[in-house]
């Protein structure tokens, strides 16, 4: 069974009178264990499709399944639950609370899901690099560190799946490769199952599998063959 199912998405907006249809028609199924990149230019509907799939948006028409639960028909309590156990978020812009020390960021996320377990969270600062860190707060330490504080923290509640939008796109060189590596890492060394969207095609080699989106339709699907 495929971890996550879309079927024939549709997205629309509407303002007023005005439907914007952004999403048409979109099919593809994520195993467990895919890192898989969306690609695409500014506007093709990258950021809506991601938020389609992860539940962040309600979708227009069509099925998105994980774990073979339509997140279309669960409820909002449900959806809640699923967001804080089950799947991780990563974001351009890091989204780290800025009064929080970068222990307390990972930290908050464990404690609603009702699991803060401190060994843990010290064990995953250390294998990212940030336990000397950790009572820093975010705007004292560079983006790169912040945006694998993000990563921690996404990664805290072991979810099923993790959810990327763009989160290199902030970044210098240097610390994209080093974020990159990371999220590599987390596809080899814990077989986590990813979904990045992207703006660089330099990212590529770090995924199986990618989908290249047109004006809300896809265009390619291709499987990569090594990783
Ligand atoms: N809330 C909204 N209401 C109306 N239209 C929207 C809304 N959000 C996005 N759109 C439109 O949907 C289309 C796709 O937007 P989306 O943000 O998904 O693109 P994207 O591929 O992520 O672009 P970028 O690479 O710039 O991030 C755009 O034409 C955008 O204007
Ligand atoms: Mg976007």
């Amino acid at each position: 069974m495929s971890l996550l199912v879309v079927q024939n998405l549709i997205k629309n907006y509407t303002n007023g009178t005005l439907v914007t249809e952004v999403l048409k028609d979109i099919s593809f199924n994520i195993e467990e264990g895919d890192f898989m990149m969306i690609i695409g230019s500014s506007g093709s509907g990258k950021t809506t499709l991601l938020n389609c799939i992860s539940g962040l948006e309600k979708i227009t028409g069509g099925i998105v399944k994980l774990n073979d639960k339509n997140l279309a028909n669960i409820k909002e309590k449900e959806m809640a639950h699923l967001r804080r156990k089950n799947i991780g978020f990563v974001f351009q812009a890091y989204n780290l609370l800025p009064n929080l020390t970068l222990y307390e960021n990972v930290a908050i996320a464990s404690i609603i899901a009702g699991n803060e377990n401190k060994d843990r969270i010290l064990e995953l600062l250390e294998k990212f690099n940030l336990l000397e860190f950790k009572d820093y707060f975010p705007d004292q330490v560079s983006g790169g560190m912040q945006q694998r504080c993000a990563i921690v923290r996404s990664l805290i509640n072991d979810p099923e799946i993790i959810f990327a939008d763009e989160p290199t796109g902030n970044l210098d060189s240097v610390s994209s490769k080093e974020v990159m590596e990371n999220f590599a890492f987390l596809h080899k060394t814990y077989n986590k199952t990813i979904v990045m969207v992207t703006h660089s095609l330099d990212n590529l080699k770090y995924a199986n599998r990618y989908i290249r989106i047109i004006d809300g339709k896809i265009v390619e699907d291709i499987r990569l063959l090594d990783e």
